[in-house]
């Protein structure tokens, strides 16, 4: 049983969210058995080749994901990291790899996706046109729109090779926290996976050690690299976890 996260008056926290963050809202996580790409090989659905070779394919796959997303809502676990940030505002940063809304709709505000957003579609070329919010879903090679420029739009996702978002301000923000929350996530993917040791090397001689978490059902990959990993699910351990001086 963890004694809970104590947030001192000057500390400032910096939340790492995944895939098991939302699985207690029906929405299946990646690499689990009964993963969301068990159907589908990562590499047919989620790579700039993929896209190349078959858009319909890419497209029916996030359209997939963007009518579960919609009928999904925040759990628990999505909602104790928004009173979190009500308590201690700018204090607070969250970098999520989901491409759910499930955070915002929870009331998080001072947040990223570093790896794109689900509910946004952009320009496949460097045009310059801006992402778009879109809930539209495209069944069909025909119902794939064009942007002005005349190529095609693709989802606003991050995929396998591609660089994340964001990534100054996410270390920026790695760079001033005193204690980093990571939750349901299984540590494969870089450099999310690396974020914990980012924050470990601030450990300089005669400061205080950055306080690392991780939180989920099973240990992630980068275990060994937390100040404590608290075995649970998500929706279960947060609500009550943080103890915030006033
Ligand atoms: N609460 C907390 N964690 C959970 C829960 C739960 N209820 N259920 C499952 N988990 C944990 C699993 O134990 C696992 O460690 O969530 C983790 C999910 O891991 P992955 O499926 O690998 O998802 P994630 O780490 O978010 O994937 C990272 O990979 O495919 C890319 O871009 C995609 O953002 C994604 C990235």
């Amino acid at each position: 049983m963890s004694a809970g996260i104590h947030v001192a008056a000057g500390d400032c926290v910096f939340v790492l969210t995944g895939a098991g963050i939302s699985a207690e809202s029906g929405l299946p996580t990646f690499r689990d058995s009964d993963g969301l790409w068990s159907g589908h090989r990562v590499e047919d659905v989620a790579t700039p080749e993929a896209w190349e070779a078959n858009p319909e394919l890419v497209w029916r796959f996030y359209s997939m994901r963007r009518r579960d997303a919609q009928r999904s809502e925040p759990n628990p676990a999505h909602h104790a990291f928004a009173a979190l940030e009500s308590q201690i505002g700018d204090r607070f940063f969250l970098c999520t790899q989901n491409v759910d809304d499930l955070h915002e709709r929870a009331g998080s505000r001072n947040l990223v996706h570093m790896h794109g957003e689900l509910f946004s579609s952009r320009c496949e070329s460097e045009c310059g046109a801006a992402a778009i919010a879109d809930k539209n879903l495209y069944e069909s090679i025909t119902q794939i729109p064009t942007c002005s420029c005349g190529a095609r739009i693709r989802p606003n996702i991050v995929w396998f090779g591609e660089y994340p978002l964001e990534m100054d301000r996410i270390m920026r923000e790695i760079d001033r926290c005193s204690v980093m929350v990571v939750v349901g996530t299984s540590g494969n993917v870089h450099p999310a996976a690396s974020f914990v040791h980012w924050a470990n090397q601030r450990n300089l001689p005669g400061e205080a050690k950055v306080r690392t978490y991780y939180i989920g059902p099973e240990p992630p990959l980068n275990a060994s690299a937390f100040t404590e990993v608290i075995l649970g699910k998500a929706g279960e351990v947060l609500p009550g976890l943080f103890t915030v001086e006033a």
